[in-house]
């Protein structure tokens, strides 16, 4: 049967203590236990039911977690205060000192830099590979190699990762397969398809509205469990927990996402074909140029389409520039990082969020420097702003 998540979401009923529509929002650090035994019981992760402190978990980081689960199809979930929050302690928590890491080398910045520079402070390496070759995938896998990770889609070049069959290889291999959904919310379901752990920045569409930054990690109860372990889990000791009040805001914004999914790949399709009919090198998995279009196709759940963001390359970068300032002068949109707004973003990766990739690896991966990211918005009219782009790019002699 077809995987549903928003229906998973939709289905979830949540009161709140006087009734309410939304749940209680628990204001509150710690919690008292009525007797001195239940405290050491919880601390000891014996007693159901009871909160012990918020760092470990809050009635609303649950319901949230909860809601993310069932849009993921996991056991459960933990959130934490960004998605690189959530990233690091699940490496931590998987690798120790003398693992190793296959790792795609298309993926955001940050997990980069932290897998290049800083998990090798504690011994722990990393092969990077394209992603899309599995026989380098496998290749690269060592003795020691307890995780395969990598974005459904990637940050920045949207190649798309075969998950079903990367999920055979991690189970060939004996590893765990940790995959960052953040580009594709709802359109692909990483655990589902075979992966253990998958892992959002909620920043990006999930909140979307560009307030805050939070994470959250989905995957079996005993992985989480783990994570949340008082005495040795990543998440509980590393402390980057999401606060009740920002859990409780981007839950009532979850409830919307289909819709703005929907709007925002509807919006990305057009503009991707009028921009590669107009001559541009234009990269988006929903067109029939993108290698791994029928890829993606045989992995997305019905209706949320091929996600909102697209790459157009003009050569460049001070023409990417001159073009963003331009089409930001026109209110197209901002010139600015991150994603899933209701605002088109747009921003050029080299110079920005990838820039933590040394210039010649980013050659080798493709990532040239007149390379434009977009996050396209939920315009209402975006037949509108297709024109207004197109004489801005027409301005600049770029088309
Ligand atoms: C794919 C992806 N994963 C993770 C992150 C990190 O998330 P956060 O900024 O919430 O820590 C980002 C941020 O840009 C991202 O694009």
């Amino acid at each position: 049967m077809a995987f549903k998540p928003a229906n998973n979401i939709q289905d979830l009923q949540y009161f709140g203590e006087f009734g309410g529509v939304n749940p209680s929002i628990s204001d509150a650090s710690t919690y008292t236990f009525l007797s001195a035994k239940t405290m050491f019981d919880t601390f000891e992760g014996n007693a159901d039911g009871c909160y012990l402190y918020s760092r470990h978990s809050s009635p609303s980081n649950l319901y949230l977690g909860e809601a993310l689960a069932a849009m993921e199809g996991t056991e459960t979930a933990n959130v934490t205060a960004s998605g690189m929050g959530a990233i690091t302690p699940v490496l931590l928590q998987l690798c120790g000192a003398g693992d190793h890491i296959v790792s795609s080398r298309t993926i955001y910045g940050g997990t980069y830099a932290f897998l290049k520079n800083f998990a090798p402070r504690f011994n722990v390496e990393t092969s990077f590979v394209d992603i899309t070759k599995l026989d380098s995938v496998e290749a690269a896998i060592t003795k020691n190699t307890k995780v395969l990770y990598c974005e459904s889609v990637s940050n920045p070049l949207l190649e798309v990762a075969n998950i079903k069959e990367l999920a055979k290889l991690a189970k060939k291999h004996n590893l765990k397969l940790v995959v960052d959904n953040t580009f594709s919310p709802l359109s692909i379901s990483p655990a589902i398809l075979g992966a253990d752990v998958v892992i959002h920045s909620l920043t990006k569409f999930i909140n979307g509205s560009s307030d805050t930054v939070g994470g959250v990690v989905c995957g079996t109860q005993e992985f989480i469990n783990n994570l949340r372990n008082v005495n040795n889990g990543a998440c509980m000791l590393l402390g980057a927990t999401m606060d009740s009040l920002r859990a409780a805001s981007v839950l009532k914004n979850l409830r919307t996402l289909h819709i703005r999914m929907q709007q925002h790949s509807e919006n990305a399709l057009y503009l991707a074909e009028k921009f590669e009919a107009d001559g541009l090198k234009t990269v988006y998995p929903g067109l029939k140029s993108h290698p791994s279009h029928e890829l993606f196709k045989s992995m997305m759940n019905e209706k949320y389409g091929f996600g909102g963001m697209l790459t157009i390359d003009v050569g460049a970068l001070e023409k990417a520039n001159e073009l963003m300032e331009l089409m930001q002068n026109r209110n197209l949109g901002y010139l600015a990082v991150s994603l899933g707004f209701y605002k088109t973003l747009f921003s050029a990766p080299g110079s920005s969020t990838s820039s933590e990739i040394p210039e010649d690896e980013q050659k080798e991966m493709g990532l040239s420097d007149g390379l434009i990211r977009f996050s396209i918005g939920l315009d209402a009219d975006i037949e509108r702003t297709y024109k207004q782009m197109h004489q801005c790019m027409k301005t600049l002699d770029i088309i």
